[in-house]
């Protein structure tokens, strides 16, 4: 067939590495089925989101409804449904947080990036999404960033991270004029 239909054909497929890597999980549960989110993970971790046609892809991998697939990535939030930035910054919107400020940091970050939560940058570099409490109240107000939690948020730890994570993304000099 056309190059673009075998494309597609390719892209509903997972890759041998992906398989290899889901199986080992299957292996650990007396269902293939218990393995949807490390499998929803592994495939993350390989195309940075998951797909719709990736879902098929694994739920026929499982031998699982996708409907029942589908409702396991959408309820875990970690998994991103849609393509995200090379870095994913998840800001903890629940009260604790909300108490010690996390609104600032909203929009601090919303400054800084140019975009609003939900959104990437044009430079595709940063992702930044709202979440629910990370667990990590002790520290509000809380975000994680690629995986790694970070407490007792200020602008400027924001501003050292972004430099941190992206050289480019220079701390904002003071406004005192
Ligand atoms: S409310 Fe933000 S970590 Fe719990």
């Amino acid at each position: 067939m056309t190059e673009s239909v075998l494309q597609t054909a390719h892209i509903n497929e997972l890759s041998s590495v992906e398989r290899r890597e889901i199986e080992a999980e299957c292996g650990h549960y007396p269902q293939r089925s218990a393995a949807a989110i490390e499998g929803l993970k592994i495939i993350q971790n390989h195309r940075g989101w998951v797909s719709d046609s990736s879902i098929q892809a694994l739920a026929r991998f499982l031998d699982m409804p996708c409907g029942e697939l589908e409702g396991v990535a959408t309820f875990y939030n970690l998994i991103f449904r849609r393509p995200v930035g090379k870095h994913v910054i998840m800001l903890c919107d629940s009260v604790c947080c909300w108490v010690k400020g996390s609104d600032n940091l909203r929009q601090h970050l919303c400054n800084r990036l140019g975009i609003q939560p939900g959104q990437t940058t044009e430079d595709d570099l940063f992702t930044l999404l709202p979440i629910v409490c990370l667990g990590d109240c002790d520290r509000a107000p809380t975000l994680m960033i690629d995986g790694k939690q970070h407490g007792h948020m200020t602008a400027e730890k924001v501003d050292q991270l972004l430099h941190q994570l992206e050289p480019s993304y220079q701390q904002e000099e003071s406004s005192d004029g």
